[in-house]
C-alpha cells in the first residue's frame, strides 16, 4: 500500500537545543532517557543539562559506532528508570540506530531485535525524538537500523522506527570542512537516488530535487563554517533523509558501500565518488534521464555530469579513484571481490536500470581515472 511517512513534527533554529525543556514540555514528557555517546556528552552535556531543569532525566552515554545487539541488551539491564515516556537520540547514525532500538526493547523487552522487519507492526510505547548531530546520514527521519550481531551486520528496518520528532540545530554539528564536506556529499546523493530510484514518487522527488539545488549551492560555504549556509545544509540533509527513506538510495550506495570498507574511505566520499557514473549508467533509462535533465535546468546547466564535477572540484571531492591515492594494481586486485559485494547489496533493487556483473565491473574500472 503506498504510504509516505514523516516524523510528526520537525522542531528546527540553530541553538534550539537549549530550548529542550520547552520542547518537551510542549510535549507533554516527564521521563526523559537520552542516549548518545562520549564525545558529544563531553561537548554538549552541560548544555542539555542546563536545559533539561525540572524533568525527571537521565543519560546513558556509552553508544560505540555500529553497536551491537548485546550492547543494547547491556544498556536496557542498566538503564532502570521507571516511567520513561520519552527517549531522545542525539548523535551520528550509530546513537540514533541505538535510540530506535533501545525504544524497541523498552516497549516489548521480550522482542528480539533480529526479528525486527518492514511488515510486522511494533507498536512503540514510548516518543521517540532523534536530533542528529552530523548533516547527512538522515537517520532521524528514516525507518532503519543498522546493527552488529556478532560478527555480521543486520540492517533492520519498520517505519515506526520513523521518530516521532526530529529536533535540527545546527549548532550541533562538526567544525571541521572534511567531515562537512563528507555527510554533506552523502546527503547529496540519498537526493540523486532517492529521485532515480524505481520506486521515487512525487512526494519524494519534491524534496530530493530541492534538496540537491540546496546542498550545490550552499556545501561549499558551510565547509567554511558560514552559520546561514550551515543550516541550510542541516535542513536539506533531512529533506534527502525523508526522500531516500520513502524512496530508496540505489546503484552508487551499492558501489560505495563496498568500495569504502575495501579501501577504508568514509561513506559520504564513497558514495559521492561513484555518483557522476551512475547518472551516466542510469541515463539511458528515458524517463531517469528526464529527471536528471530537470534537475540540470535547476542546477542552470546543460551538462549534469560535468557540472557535478566542477562542484566536486570547488570542494574537494573527488571523483576518480585514483585521486585518493590508491594505487591501480591495488585496485584492480581487489575490483572481483568489489563486484561480488556490490551485487549483493540490497540497494542494487532500487536502482532504475537493470545492473549486471559487467556493468558494475564498467563503472568500477571507469571511475579509478586514466
Ligand atoms: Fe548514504
Amino acid at each position: 500500500m503506498p504510504v509516505f511517512t514523516l516524523p510528526r513534527r520537525i522542531y528546527y533554529q540553530r541553538d534550539i537545543i537549549d530550548n529542550l525543556g520547552d520542547i518537551l514540555r510542549n510535549e507533554k514528557s516527564k521521563n526523559v532517557l537520552i542516549i548518545t555517546d562520549r564525545n558529544i556528552m563531553s561537548i554538549h552535556g552541560k548544555r542539555l543539562e542546563s536545559s533539561l531543569m525540572n524533568f525527571n532525566f537521565k543519560f546513558f552515554d556509552d553508544v560505540k559506532p555500529e553497536p551491537s545487539i548485546e550492547s543494547i541488551e547491556k544498556a536496557v539491564d542498566e538503564i532502570n528508570m521507571l516511567d520513561i515516556d520519552t527517549i531522545i537520540g542525539i548523535g551520528g547514525g550509530s546513537v540514533l540506530d541505538f535510540a530506535k532500538s533501545v525504544a524497541i526493547k523498552l516497549s516489548h523487552p521480550d522482542k528480539d531485535l533480529r526479528d525486527v522487519n518492514p511488515f510486522e507492526p511494533i507498536d512503540l510505547k514510548l516518543k521517540l525524538i532523534a536530533i542528529p548531530t552530523t548533516s547527512g546520514t538522515g537517520s532521524d527521519v528514516s525507518f532503519g537500523i543498522v546493527l552488529t550481531d556478532v560478527d555480521r551486520k543486520l540492517a533492520l528496518g519498520n517505519y515506526e522506527l520513523v521518530p516521532y520528532i526530529s529536533i535540527l540545530d545546527s549548532s550541533l554539528t562538526p567544525t571541521n570542512p572534511e567531515i562537512i564536506r563528507s555527510t554533506g556529499i552523502d546527503a547529496f546523493v540519498h537526493a540523486f537516488e532517492a529521485l532515480s530510484a524505481n520506486t521515487s514518487t512525487i512526494f519524494t522527488d519534491a524534496l530530493a530535487e530541492k534538496a540537491i539545488e540546496i546542498i550545490y549551492k550552499n556545501l561549499g560555504k558551510a565547509m567554511r563554517n558560514d552559520e546561514d549556509a550551515k543550516d541550510l545544509i542541516h535542513l536539506s540533509a533531512t529533506m534527502a533523509g525523508i526522500a531516500f527513506s520513502n524512496s530508496g538510495t540505489a546503484l552508487a550506495h551499492a558501489l560505495g558501500h563496498s568500495f569504502g570498507a575495501t579501501f577504508h574511505v568514509v561513506h559520504g566520499t564513497s558514495v559521492g565518488l561513484f555518483l557522476p557514473y551512475v547518472i551516466e549508467f542510469n541515463s539511458s533509462d528515458e524517463y531517469t534521464r528526464s529527471k536528471y535533465e530537470k534537475v540540470a535546468r535547476i542546477l542552470d546547466t546543460g551538462d549534469i555530469i560535468d557540472k557535478i564535477k566542477e562542484f566536486y572540484d570547488s570542494i574537494g571531492q573527488p571523483y576518480r579513484v585514483k585521486d585518493l591515492n590508491i594505487p591501480k594494481n591495488e585496485y584492480i586486485k581487489m575490483i572481483d571481490e568489489l563486484i561480488s559485494k556490490s551485487l549483493q547489496d540490497s540497494e542494487l533493487a532500487f536502482n532504475p536500470v537493470v545492473v549486471g556483473e559487467e556493468d558494475l565491473r564498467n563503472i568500477y574500472l571507469r571511475a579509478y581515472g586514466d
